[in-house]
């Protein structure tokens, strides 16, 4: 079969003269029309469970810019909610949540059939999207990685280096590894529910990876990615994944062999020259461009995003950004991207 989309070919490994592109967050406070639908929502956490609000939000910057594919409006923190905990977040200061610290706050958790009872909105609004997009436009799907989510659990916040996790990990390996295997496999159910609902692509986003090192790294970031990518290639043969081991360096190398996942989305860290020749070469690598442009703009946006298409044009490609647009983010320079990235076409 054919591929038309220009996402899903780079992905099922065809080199592109114009590589397809989107952008994390390209759904978010940067633009007004984003910042009216959440106002109208109330707070953030009501418009992800909104699924017409929430597939508003997802279709804005594709009316906007006419991006190659949408993601799934929501959070990585919803899957820890629907797990028992409370969430919430707090303007200004980012989301809270709930802590696991001992055995108790663990046996309280719910089991993982009982998670599409919260996380159904979710599946609804990827069903209103797979009606919506245009034809051309690829719908992806995602969930936090074990690891990342399991850090915001124990620690009740986002942690600049992840410190109550390492603690854990460290001072109670058994209790560690359970809330590990308990998020692999409600990942694995609301991955393939967002699959079952119409999403093409799932991309697993493993922020903090990069605060892995050496053995940990394959046990806590590898496994559970390779854990998800079986399970979801068994149920679902045909849908590609792309994995994010944010800040993995040298360890990106062989991750996508190692793991099964179709594409590794590479962050800003990484060089584009040694992507193309240590990562590229086991399939499709999607980035890098530094988020900071999207704020600076400029000669220096379109030196950046020429040398990064350049650099990765003798392999699948999916532009995008190296983490997420921010908040302060100019949305002209968003369109400068896109028409440096689309100038040869
Ligand atoms: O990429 C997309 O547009 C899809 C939607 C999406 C959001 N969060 C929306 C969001 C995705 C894929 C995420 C992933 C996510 N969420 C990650 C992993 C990727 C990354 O950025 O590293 C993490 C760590 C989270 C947890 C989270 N959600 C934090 C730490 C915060 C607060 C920080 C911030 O930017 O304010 C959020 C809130 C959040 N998630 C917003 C959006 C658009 C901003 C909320 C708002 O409107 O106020």
């Amino acid at each position: 079969m054919t591929q038309q989309k220009t996402i899903l070919r780079a992905l099922a490994g065809e080199r592109q003269d114009v590589p397809p592109i989107w952008m994390m967050r390209q759904a978010g406070r940067y633009l007004p029309e984003y910042r009216a639908t959440r106002a109208q929502a109330g707070d953030f956490l009501s418009l992800c469970y909104n699924s017409e609000l929430a597939t508003e939000v997802t279709l804005q910057p594709i009316r906007r810019y006419g991006f190659d594919a949408a993601i799934l409006f929501a959070d990585i923190l919803l899957v820890p909610q629907a797990l028992g905990a409370d969430l919430w977040f707090v303007t200004g200061e980012g989301p809270r949540l709930s802590t696991i610290t001992a055995q108790r706050d663990f046996d309280q958790l719910r089991d993982v059939a009982d998670i599409h009872e919260t996380l159904n909105p979710i599946y609804n609004t990827v069903r209103l999207l797979a009606n919506e997009l245009p034809s051309d436009v690829t719908l992806i799907g995602f969930a936090g990685a074990p690891w990342t989510v399991a850090t915001y659990m124990i620690a009740g916040r986002g942690t600049p280096d992840q410190e109550p996790a390492h603690a854990l990990m460290q001072e109670n390996t058994p209790l560690f590894e359970a809330l590990l295997a308990r998020i692999t496999a409600a990942t694995i159910e609301y991955l393939s529910a967002q699959i079952e609902a119409g999403a093409e692509v799932v991309k697993i986003f493993d922020s903090w990876a990069g605060s892995l090192k050496g053995e940990t790294f394959e046990k806590y970031a590898l496994a559970p990615a390779r854990e998800i990518t079986a399970a979801l290639k068994l149920r679902h043969p045909h849908i590609p994944i792309i994995g994010f081991p944010r800040e993995a360096g040298e360890k990106y190398i062989g991750f996508a062999r190692a793991t099964g996942i179709d594409c590794v989305a590479l962050d800003n860290s990484v060089d584009a020259k040694w992507a193309a020749e240590h990562i590229q070469v086991d399939g499709c690598v999607q980035g890098n461009l530094a988020s900071r442009h999207m704020v600076t703009g400029g000669e220096e946006l379109v030196t950046e995003t020429r040398q990064i298409v350049q650099a990765l044009s003798n392999g699948p490609h999916i532009f995008n950004l190296g983490h997420g647009i921010t908040p302060d983010a100019n949305p002209d320079n968003v369109q400068l991207m896109i028409d440096t990235v689309r100038e040869g076409a």
